[in-house]
């Protein structure tokens, strides 16, 4: 036990399954008090079951570290309140909330319900709201603190996961607000894009080109969350296998200018010559998706 953390109290949301977990016992590893918050539910957000936050408290006890277990949603205000509430309770303070607990529903944009939209929406995008909103309260008053959000590559664009991709860039934005508005309160906020080997990684409809495990995503949030790390903040990184990458601010890149207000004919004739178009990402895996589509295979990422 290396003590990176001593003395600290984090919440970690979706703590009981997956990265959550790997997130926990590091973090207990590292010194921490931990609440453990998840209410153990499918990967689609069904049938709740409270026992595997309790699960992980055990691990973590059995480990000689401190550990609460909170059954809480993150979907709800309340929920949020408790979950930071019972940190705050149970170890006098809350330094860190790492937010971790997200669900998947998969559906083509022109097929996707209403609800496919809202639960997704709701667990992921308001699920960081509801935590990140209650800390901030505390950690502004203790003029410190970590936030750690949990976006996806998928925010760039995604084929079948519109709801998904979208709560992934508001968490971007999200906590590069937070970065922004709490920077002065010595608080930090950066975001994680994982990629490892769980239930909901097994789900994803390709061949990942880079594949590791959740323990291997823990030290980074860990560092996160130190003393070593309270000038990195409004930043995103993937975090896979043996691999840290950091990605781009956005920023605009050109522009042109008219004399006077621009007509669509004359954007139409100076657009590509002038500000262009920036290449997506995605659009070169398209047709790779078309074909795999067509074959009945998995595609390459
Ligand atoms: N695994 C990957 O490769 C990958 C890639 C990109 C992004 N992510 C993101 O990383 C995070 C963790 O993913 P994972 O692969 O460990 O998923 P997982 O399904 O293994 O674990 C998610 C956990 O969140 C909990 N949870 C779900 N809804 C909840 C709610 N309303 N309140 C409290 N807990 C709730 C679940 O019970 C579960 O324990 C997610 O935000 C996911 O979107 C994962």
């Amino acid at each position: 036990m290396s003590g990176f953390l001593d003395g600290k109290a984090v919440v970690i949301t979706g703590g009981g399954g997956g990265i959550g977990r790997a997130c926990a016992l590091a973090c207990a590893a590292e010194g921490a008090s931990v609440v453990v918050a998840d209410i153990g539910v499918g990967l689609a957000g069904e049938d709740p079951r409270s026992e595997v936050a309790e699960g992980v408290v055990k691990e973590i006890e059995a480990g000689g570290g401190r550990a609460v277990a909170v059954a809480d949603s993150v979907v709800t205000m309340a929920g949020g309140e408790r979950i930071v509430g019972s940190c705050v309770e149970a170890f006098g303070r809350i330094d860190g909330v790492v937010a971790v607990a997200g669900i998947l529903r998969e559906r083509m944009l022109f097929n996707m319900s209403e609800d496919e939209w809202d639960a997704v929406v709701a667990t992921h995008l308001k699920g960081h709201f509801t935590v990140f909103r209650h800390a901030a309260a505390v950690m502004r008053e203790q003029k410190s603190g970590a936030l750690v959000g949990f976006t996806s590559g998928a925010f760039a664009g995604s084929v079948a996961q519109a709801n998904y991709a979208a709560a992934k860039g508001g968490i971007v934005s999200l906590v590069r607000s937070a970065a922004a508005g709490l920077y002065r309160y010595g608080v930090t906020a950066n975001a994680i894009a994982p990629v490892a080997r769980t239930r909901m990684s097994a789900n994803v409809p390709m061949e990942l080109a880079e594949m590791g495990d959740p323990e291997d995503v823990a030290p980074m949030v860990v560092y996160l969350l130190s003393d070593r790390a309270r000038h990195v903040t409004g930043q995103v990184y993937t975090v896979v296998g043996p691999k840290i990458a950091v990605w781009n601010q956005p920023v605009e890149v050109r522009s042109m200018y008219a004399d006077q207000r621009w007509t669509p004919e004359q954007i139409a004739a100076r657009l590509d010559s002038s500000v262009g178009q920036e290449p997506m990402g995605l659009i070169g895996r398209l047709e790779e998706y078309r074909r795999a589509a067509a074959s009945g295979d998995k595609p390459n990422a």
